[in-house]
């Protein structure tokens, strides 16, 4: 089985399945995890509500697997209103943006993920589209061309994204409502590997979700995507149940270890330590030699090696830490000057 297939964070045709078969919950009441994020929805939710109005718009930041399209379908379904999803890289033209502008009902919900990758022309029809429901058109050539303004129903724009830092000023002050999406506590994920056990019809014990939960670096789509691969485990070796046994031999032989870093995870350090002495080592120069993209490198391994700290991120870029040297099984350099740099 490949690694990208079970440990990247990014969805998959598989993931979409599993969102199919109910595992998606549908309510705020029914999404685990997010406090902060879900207390303030559920106010402006309720006061859009009261007011029969739609709510303000809404950008969603945070590494990828963590629930932002899932929080989408959450708000159409609080607001009773209509989905429609599409993302940044799917719209090329500005026409292509406006029709979908055109053909949305009042209240809807438009979904747009990874928004930062939108063009910049694309991005400009959003502009008025969220300021004053309405796009401009431009009929004619040179020097008969005239605008013409089209009035939209008022809709909510929900924006998703792992890069923050890429979206343009103008797109970014649009948005009424900002919900930074946290990696998952243990206990948290646990509760959801439970319930989606429950959906699953997966027999699963308490410790078993634990060992599965601590292994799924706080992210929601890989707890799922584990489970279901633990689950075939259980019931082709075992008894069909899921103890923490289980789930630990299972999630050994996937190559998933005890802090849920999985084979390139590893290879990063492992890079880091070999071959530029621990660093400081640029994003691109390690990207380059562990032969993957320097974007999938930052939005969906970096996050969390940053996070458990296993790397710092410094001026002059990235360094392994003890922690990672120690994880790995080598010694880390007690020189001052090397040790001072982590
Ligand atoms: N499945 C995936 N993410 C979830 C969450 N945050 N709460 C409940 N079930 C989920």
């Amino acid at each position: 089985m490949s690694r990208q297939i079970v440990t990247s964070a990014e969805e998959t045709q598989e993931d979409r399945k599993i969102d199919s078969s109910g595992l998606r919950p549908q309510t705020l009441e029914e999404y685990i995890g997010q406090q902060k994020t879900k207390q303030n929805l559920k106010v402006y939710i309720d006061a859009a509500k009261m007011r029969g109005d739609s709510l303000d718009h809404v950008l969603f930041y945070g590494p990828p697997g963590l629930g932002k399209t899932t929080l989408a379908g959450i708000i159409a379904n609080e607001m009773g209103t209509n989905l429609k999803v599409t993302s940044g890289p799917a719209i090329e033209k500005p026409g292509e943006m406006a029709a979908i502008l055109n053909n949305l009902h009042p209240g809807d919900i438009l979904f747009v993920d990874e928004i930062h990758r939108l063009n910049r022309q694309v991005e400009e029809v959003l502009y008025p589209a969220m300021e004053d429901f309405a796009i401009d058109i431009v009929i004619g050539k040179g020097a008969t061309a005239r605008s013409i303004r089209i009035d939209l129903p008022r809709f909510t724009l929900v924006g998703a994204t792992t890069r923050p830092g890429m979206l343009s000023a103008p797109l970014r002050d649009r948005f009424g409502v900002i919900g930074h999406l946290e990696y998952y506590s243990v206990e948290e994920l646990k509760a959801i590997i439970v319930r989606a056990a429950d959906k699953l019809n997966v027999r699963i014990e308490d410790k078993g979700a634990l060992e599965l939960a601590r292994r799924s670096r706080g992210t929601p789509r890989l707890a799922n995507r584990l489970l279901k691969r633990v689950r075939d485990f259980a019931q082709v070796r075992y008894d069909g149940v899921i103890t923490d046994r289980v789930a630990s031999d299972a999630l050994d032989l996937l190559d998933v270890d005890q802090y849920g870093l999985e084979r390139l995870d590893r290879m990063i350090l492992e890079t880091m330590i070999l071959k530029f002495g621990g660093g400081p080592v640029g994003l691109d120069t390690l990207a380059a030699s562990v032969g993957e993209d320097s974007g999938t490198l930052e939005d969906v391994y970096e996050p969390y090696l940053l996070k458990t700290g296993f790397i710092n991120r410094t001026p002059r870029g990235r360094v392994a830490t003890r922690q990672a040297y120690e994880h790995l099984g080598y010694d880390f350099p007690e020189d001052p000057a090397e040790a001072a740099s982590s």
